[in-house]
């Protein structure tokens, strides 16, 4: 299995939250990431996420992305990606992949919708998909009308106030979603860490249940984390040049 986060992204251009240049530099959490936060000032915390959008709309999967995208449309690979990042670049990747080669190249799988057992499961949600704050009727992402709070988007079922399908601070990580994390890790012979400062939990804990079960840890970061002591390799260099020298050889 595979676990990434916001380091991932970096080479693609999406600022990552912590280290010198990370968004919590610039940005406090509990003023934009959290469920008090959108209550007191939705149109504040709507800003935030537009703005993160157009970003990461303007950003394309980078050579990380496009290695392990190609490595887990393998028909032989029983890869599971888990991804805390919400910037759905790894899907686009994997998207990506399966057109330009469903079945040629040695084996990929068959045309059509990528397989389930190759999406990646977004356990921080998709910053691409709006929830209802009052019913959670989850949406694809409508325009967003910044003009003031009375033309924030609302729901279509119940009329409460849209906010993006992320997880913030403070909340609950959807249960299903986070078992089946934990279930592929405990399952896992490897678990590839790639891009994650692993200070965030549940999610930094899910490569434990693989050690747990007497598998092994394999770290891409340029600095160390509190998982890199557990590591059997540890490969401190960027994602986007480290995963295709380490998956390509292997597809
Ligand atoms: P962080 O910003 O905490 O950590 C990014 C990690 O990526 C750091 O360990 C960097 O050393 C590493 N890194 C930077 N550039 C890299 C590169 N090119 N290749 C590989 N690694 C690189 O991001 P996350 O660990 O994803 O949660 O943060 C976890 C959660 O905290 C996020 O999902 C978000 C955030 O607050 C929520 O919003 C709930």
């Amino acid at each position: 299995m595979v676990l990434t986060g916001a380091g991932m992204s970096a080479e693609s251009g999406v600022p990552t939250f912590r280290g010198e240049s990370g968004l919590w530099r610039s940005y406090r959490p509990e003023e934009l990431a959290t469920p008090e936060a959108f209550s007191r000032d939705p149109l504040l915390v709507w800003e935030w996420y537009a703005w993160r959008r157009g970003l990461i709309a303007a950003c394309e999967p980078n050579p990380g992305h496009t290695a392990l995208a190609r490595f887990m449309l393998r028909p032989s690979r029983t890869t599971t990606l888990v991804t805390q990042n919400v910037d759905g670049l790894h899907t686009r990747a994997l998207e990506r992949a399966h057109q330009e080669e469903p079945t040629g190249g040695g084996g990929l799988a068959t045309p059509g919708e990528i397989p389930e057992g190759a999406r990646a499961i977004e356990v921080h949600g998709t910053i691409a998909g709006d929830r209802c704050s009052e019913c959670h009727l989850r949406s694809a992402a409508v325009p967003v009308d910044l003009t003031s709070v009375d033309t924030l988007p609302r729901c279509t079922e119940c009329g409460g106030l849209l906010r993006p399908d992320v997880v913030w601070f403070g909340e609950a990580l959807d249960e299903a979603v986070l078992s089946a994390a934990f279930e592929a890790a405990g399952n896992a012979d490897v678990c590839l860490v790639a891009g994650t400062s692993a200070v965030v939990h549940p999610a930094a804990s899910v490569p434990l249940a693989t050690l747990h079960n007497g598998g092994d840890l394999i770290e891409v970061n340029p600095e160390s984390t509190p998982l890199s002591r557990h590591a059997r390799v540890r490969l401190a260099g960027p994602s986007g040049e480290v995963l295709p020298a380490l998956l390509d050889p292997l597809g």
